[in-house]
């Protein structure tokens, strides 16, 4: 399946779609992204009521979901709206539906990655050709969880916490290579280049953004906690993209976040 495509990307507005749209169009694709707003050139449907399913899959040779809902409406959104896209996906024939999920799912105790887990499972019972691509955290979430962190005045940080965040253009580029092949029926792995703990994300974050408030060191209790300090979150495979933390601060603060601005 190497050739164009026609592809309906389900996540298209969030943070992964927004790489993979451009990487799926320059690799010679027709691109047909999907959102709950009525966009131009893009197709309107939700996953959480079915309105607008079929018509969105219907033409389509794959399917790139990216959509998600973590939070109240996620086992609507994530489980049940899966289920309903790819039923309307075996309906028209898809040959190829490319599920992007999480690494550690099933060794980190996290709500959101149960409903995850579930949704895997609906992935391979569909019927339709599929992967599943497991990616590590984006460097935003990090960020994300580093601003919330910080809120009340010093950044506070599990410096035990293990990651190994993936670059959203690494994953969107390895998205492009597999619907160049068949559909493997399988799960695979995409992590970044470099196992981080947070404590040794914590400075170089607060540098980039030109901050000298303190980090404060705080080692968090439960089973949760424990799993991602022993690298429940870290990749397995070895499989690796190639954009660092530094890369991401660049990008994102305009500096390399080792010397104080
Ligand atoms: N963030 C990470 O660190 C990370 C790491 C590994 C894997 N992942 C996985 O990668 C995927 C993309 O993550 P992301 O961070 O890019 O997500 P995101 O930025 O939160 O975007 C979520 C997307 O889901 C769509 N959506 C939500 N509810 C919907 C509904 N009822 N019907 C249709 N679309 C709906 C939204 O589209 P509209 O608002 O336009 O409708 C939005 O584009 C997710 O499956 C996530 O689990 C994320």
């Amino acid at each position: 399946m190497s050739d164009s495509m026609t592809v309906l990307v389900t996540g298209a507005s969030g943070t992964l779609g927004s790489a993979v749209v451009p990487a799926l169009t320059a690799a010679g694709h027709r691109v047909r992204p999907m959102s709950r707003r009525a966009r131009p050139g893009w197709v309107a449907a939700d996953l959480a009521s079915g309105d607008g399913l079929d018509d969105a899959v219907r033409g389509a040779d794959a399917i790139v979901h990216l959509a998600s809902a973590p939070g109240r409406r996620q086992r609507e959104t994530d489980v049940e709206g899966t289920r309903r896209l790819l039923a309307a996906a075996a309906r028209a024939g898809v040959r190829h539906a490319l599920y992007v999920s999480i690494v550690g799912i099933d060794r980190v105790p996290l709500g959101y990655y149960r409903t995850k887990l579930a949704t895997e499972a609906v992935v391979r019972d569909s019927g339709v050709p599929f992967t599943i691509l497991r990616a590590t955290q984006f460097p935003s979430l990090v960020d994300t969880l580093f601003t919330a962190s910080s809120r009340l005045g010093p950044l506070i940080v599990d410096p035990g916490f293990r990651v190994q965040p993936v670059h959203v253009q690494d994953v969107a580029e390895r998205i492009v290579s597999l619907l160049g092949e068949p559909a493997t029926g399988q799960a695979t792995e995409l992590a970044g280049p470099q196992a981080l703990t947070l404590g040794e994300m914590a400075r170089p974050w607060l540098a980039a953004r030109g901050s000298r408030r303190p980090v404060w060191l705080v080692r968090l209790p439960g089973g949760l906690a424990r799993a991602v300090r022993e690298g429940g979150l870290v990749g397995t495979t070895g499989s690796t993209g190639t954009h660092t933390w530094d890369d991401y601060l660049v990008e994102r603060y305009g500096n390399t976040g080792c010397e104080p601005v």
